[in-house]
């Protein structure tokens, strides 16, 4: 016979299965009081800004009187019954915005955007308003650059993380700790870098960006390349490198070898590491990450350039 004390451990147990299911999907960090239901866009066009619906206002709303209900066919499934959420503007969440251009076009409007940049705060004013890489919609930050403005060396990560999204700036949750240690190990603080990735939005669910987002966000990184003039960049994980170095080749062949790169109009060397999230889960790849940031300290300081 249940008890009270049964059902109640009962349902912990279901909450707890339900949360650990929702992980696994990829919905890791709660970034508002309550959940957007993104089916109830609707029959918004796509492209339009979709106003999050108000959950504590919302009001079932009558269906529209135009529409005449389709007719049954023997096949059809039985009809859902329709969840009408009133899509009322509202002050309290932002709206989002859905890209309304195609991955081309959106490629376009980024290189016209990041061109007529001409200082990283005007560049960072214009990624704000940037609305073409559909990472944006589902992420709570723009997530730009920490560190100097401009530097002469500069750190490239792949994409920004739950704690990064939550504070609005890259590498400062546990890989931004490990990539501290990095640098710090070779007597680098933020002051001396800047620190960016390359795409500015967090990914749902920490996925790899895709090769569209990367090529989205690539012309605001080349200009931000042009503005910070550095004359260092480490590429920090596969991602990063290969995209910067032109190579498809795994981070393991790519990392620990100096590159002459040219990114938009500027010219510097480039080498890639390990990522610090890999050292967090596999300690024994601290010696290459350690032989690479020896070879970091060696060009710093001017030894064995060529
Ligand atoms: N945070 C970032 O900003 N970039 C990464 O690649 C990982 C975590």
């Amino acid at each position: 016979m249940p008890t009270s004390e049964t059902s109640a451990a009962d349902s912990a147990r279901h909450v707890a299965a339900l949360l650990a299911w929702y992980r696994n999907m990829g919905a890791d960090a709660a970034v508002g009081h309550e959940a957007i239901d993104w089916l109830a866009r609707g029959e918004v066009r796509p492209g339009a800004t979709f106003e999050m619906p108000d959950f504590g206002a919302a009001k079932p709303v009558a269906p529209p009187r135009a529409r005449a209900p389709a007719p049954a066919t023997p096949s059809a499934p039985p009809a859902r019954p329709r969840v009408d959420v009133q899509m009322v503007p509202t002050s309290a969440p932002p709206s989002r915005q859905f890209p309304t251009s195609g991955p081309d076009e959106a490629t376009l409007a980024a290189r016209e955007a990041a061109k007529a940049a001409n200082t990283i705060e005007e560049l960072q004013a214009r990624l704000a308003s940037f609305d073409g890489c559909g990472l944006k919609a589902t992420a709570k930050s723009l997530c730009f650059y920490r560190g100097a403005g401009t530097a002469r060396i500069m750190v490239i990560g792949e994409a920004p993380g739950a704690e990064d999204d939550k504070v609005g700036k890259p590498f400062v949750g546990p890989a931004g700790q490990m990539l501290d240690k990095m640098l710090a190990a070779i007597g680098l603080g933020e002051a001396e870098v800047h620190i960016t990735n390359i795409v500015y939005w967090r990914p749902p669910g920490n996925r790899t960006p895709t090769p569209q987002e990367v090529l989205i966000c690539k012309p605001f990184l080349e200009r931000q390349v042009e503005l910070v003039k550095p004359e260092f960049l480490i590429l920090l994980g596969g991602p990063s490198a290969q995209i910067i170095l032109a190579e498809a080749e795994g981070i393991m062949k790519l990392r620990g070898k100096w590159h002459d790169v040219t990114i938009g109009a500027h010219a510097a060397r480039a080498i890639a590491t390990l990522h610090p999230t890999q050292l967090i889960r596999t300690p024994l790849a601290k010696r290459m990450a350690w032989r690479d940031m020896l070879a970091i300290d060696a060009a710093l300081k001017g030894i064995g350039k060529k």
